[in-house]
């Protein structure tokens, strides 16, 4: 287990080969950065964020989740707990990063933006950079950063899929979902071709009908926008989820034997079976990234 887990910690470990980001940062130590979005919304990205930050850090890597869907609070109501701080507290009252991150089961950690955003537009050039500098902080302290978002093609939702390192794109089977999917793909690949972006099939009947959808959408996107699409993996319709959704437990903890457990399992591995992507920016990045999108 430690070795499996010094192991993965070198592989996120990005030496600190590009100099323009960050001529400061002398640790090189960079978190992975993945938002977790979808077209259509009620795929499970929730269920799926908090599901694969359990299995991470099963692993043996420290995981932050970064809550930014902005309508409901989507991870708090799914693990049970009500959090003291969000993000806007570090913005108002200059609390560190470290007092605004909530405990989650497992070690893992969440942290609430709010409406974080907002706020941020109106910060002064000093402030942003504090700012900033409290963000950067997650670089040091977290191998992985897995951002929740609520459904996609908004403009909020579109800046924190740009600003990260990767994106994980969750789909259901059914039409509706895949051609919303597609659609944000669509407007990914209008900024940028060569973006990381994995797709999940989640509720799917059968693997066979899985592996269908994650090929015609990985066919489709490459043939007609250019964006080469990677498969992570399927998570099949499980009775489980539900269940554990309605008592405000992963369902990875509800059940860890459960069919969706397995599938997520599988998911984290695939995740973390290809080194950390070259030019990740990490959280520095992202922040800095997420701002110059939003014109703070
Ligand atoms: N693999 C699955 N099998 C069965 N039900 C599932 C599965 N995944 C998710 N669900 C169901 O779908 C519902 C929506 O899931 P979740 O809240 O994770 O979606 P979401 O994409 O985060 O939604 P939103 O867009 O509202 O944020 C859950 O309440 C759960 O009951
Ligand atoms: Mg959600």
């Amino acid at each position: 287990m430690h070795d499996q887990a010094e192991t993965l910690r070198r592989i996120v470990q990005h030496k600190a080969d590009d100099k323009s980001l960050s001529e400061s940062d002398t640790s090189g130590k960079r978190a992975r950065v993945i938002t977790i979005t979808s077209g259509k919304g009620g795929v499970g990205k929730t269920n799926v964020t908090i599901n694969l930050a359990l299995a991470l850090s099963q692993m043996g890597l420290k995981v932050v989740i970064l809550d930014v869907d902005f309508g409901l609070a989507n991870i708090d109501v799914l693990f049970g707990i009500v959090p003291k701080y969000s993000i806007l507290d570090v913005i108002r009252d200059e609390k560190s990063i470290n007092d605004v991150l909530t405990d989650g089961p497992n070690n893992i950690k969440f942290l609430s933006g709010g409406s974080g955003v907002e706020e941020l537009i109106r910060l002064d050039r000093k402030q942003l950079r504090e700012f900033v500098a409290h963000i950067s902080q997650l670089d040091k302290l977290f191998d992985v950063i897995l951002i929740d978002t609520g459904a996609g093609l908004s403009q909020n939702v579109m800046s924190f899929i740009m600003a990260a390192d990767e994106v994980i794109l969750v789909t259901t089977p059914e039409p509706t979902s895949i051609t919303d999917a597609y659609a944000l793909v669509k407007m990914v690949s209008r900024r940028d071709r060569r973006k990381r972006m994995h797709i999940i099939v989640n509720k799917a009947e059968s693997i066979k009908e899985a592996e269908e959808i994650s090929k015609k959408l990985m066919v489709v996107s490459e043939k007609f926008l250019s964006l080469r699409l990677l498969k992570l993996g399927y998570i099949l319709y499980d009775d489980t989820v539900t269940k554990s959704v309605k008592m405000q437990k992963p369902f990875s903890l509800y059940n860890p034997k459960c069919q969706a457990a397995k599938n997520i399992s599988d998911i984290a591995d695939k995740l973390f079976s290809n080194p950390t992507p070259d030019g990740n920016t990490g959280a520095k990045g992202f922040i800095s990234k997420l701002l110059s999108f939003f014109g703070a």
